[in-house]
């Protein structure tokens, strides 16, 4: 038998072995760290609370989430746009999504996909009406209603007394906003038998479509003593018309929002009457989808506080509105 340097065949062969034994056991590489992607649907960033939402999600996923990708897709205020912006998301198999739907029903059916495709969706400001999703984040609307038709009644004269007449300017119908921001509005408004609401028309939060809406509105309707929009951009559209038409000075103006340079400078400069916090709530539902992400359990609904400012408070930077007690006393009347 042939003998090679190392010695026999055999122990070739068994030396061989031990060397592919010992390379499958080393331990492997470790592997380069996958990067979370989340994607964010965006009804639109026509309205400057979506520019302001953005750009606080945007600050805070660099801050406190650098090495997450944070993906933002604006569906320039169409629902079919939206439903395309969140199915693409699915196809690219992000780890979970963020939607601030343009309105419920047109939204709703990708909410319910994205989430049976085992995508966490968190769902913020407007909901959707499949309910499934991970969690929502976002005002009671339908306390924030409230809240403004109880200024409005101080307005006109207090609890039992008030008398006038509401122009309501609506947001978006199709949206919850938009229907609880006028059903929580009317259900203490319409306690006062000396006011009357007229109105209601949908002008998609914007404040150019508020503007015309109230030039018809005054020429039609001699007396108005206070006007109701969802939104402070429209409150403000329906000043600057009755500003036009040289009554602004008989006319109260409340809106939502409250921007620091919109609504609240507004209030300060006696544009507006009063205005009700909408918190944005891209930096929470951010959080939320994280810990989802952790494996930690979350809240299904995450409810953000509001605040009232009027000339009075506005600089010592609103009142709270306390979501319990405000709840529970108009439950009880
Ligand atoms: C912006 C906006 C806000 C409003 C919110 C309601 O698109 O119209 O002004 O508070 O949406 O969803």
């Amino acid at each position: 038998m042939t003998r090679t340097p190392l010695g026999s065949p055999v122990l070739l062969l068994v030396a061989g072995l031990l060397a592919v034994i010992a390379l499958a056991q080393e331990p492997p590489k470790p592997a380069a760290k996958e990067r979370l992607v989340i994607g964010f649907s965006q009804c639109t960033v026509k309205e400057p609370w979506r520019v302001e939402f953005n750009r606080r999600l945007k600050e805070h996923a660099e801050k406190a989430y650098p090495d997450v990708q944070l993906d933002m897709l604006d569906a320039d205020d169409k629902t079919e746009k939206q439903v395309g912006d969140v199915k693409t998301f699915i196809r690219r198999g992000v780890n979970a999504i963020l939607i601030s739907p343009k309105e419920a029903a047109g939204l709703t059916g990708v909410v319910k996909e994205a989430s049976e495709a085992g995508i966490p969706v968190v769902v913020l400001d407007r909901d959707v009406n499949y309910k499934d999703y991970a969690c929502f984040v976002g005002g009671d609307n339908k306390l924030i209603g409230r809240a403004a038709g109880k200024v409005a009644v101080d307005m006109l004269g207090g609890p039992g007394k008030a008398q006038g007449v509401i122009y309501e300017i609506c947001g978006g119908l199709a949206s919850t906003p938009g229907q609880e921001r006028r059903d929580g509005f009317h259900e203490v408004v319409a306690k006062e038998k000396g006011v009357r609401i007229i109105g209601g028309l949908d002008c998609d939060w914007k404040k150019d479509k508020a503007y015309s809406v109230m030039q018809d509105a005054l020429k039609a309707n001699p007396q108005i003593d206070l006007v109701y929009a969802h939104n402070d951009p429209m409150a403000h559209g329906a000043y600057l018309a009755a500003k036009a038409a040289g009554r602004e000075g008989e006319i109260k103006f409340i809106g939502i929002d409250a921007l620091p340079d919109e609504g609240v400078r507004w209030v300060k400069s006696g544009e507006l009457t009063a205005t009700l916090l909408y918190p944005t709530p891209g930096a929470a539902g951010l959080d939320l989808a994280m810990k989802i992400l952790h494996g930690e359990k979350v809240e299904k609904r995450v409810t953000l506080p509001t605040r009232v400012f009027t000339k009075e408070n506005v600089d010592k930077g609103g009142e709270e509105v306390r979501i319990t007690t405000e709840t529970q006393r108009h439950r009880e009347e």
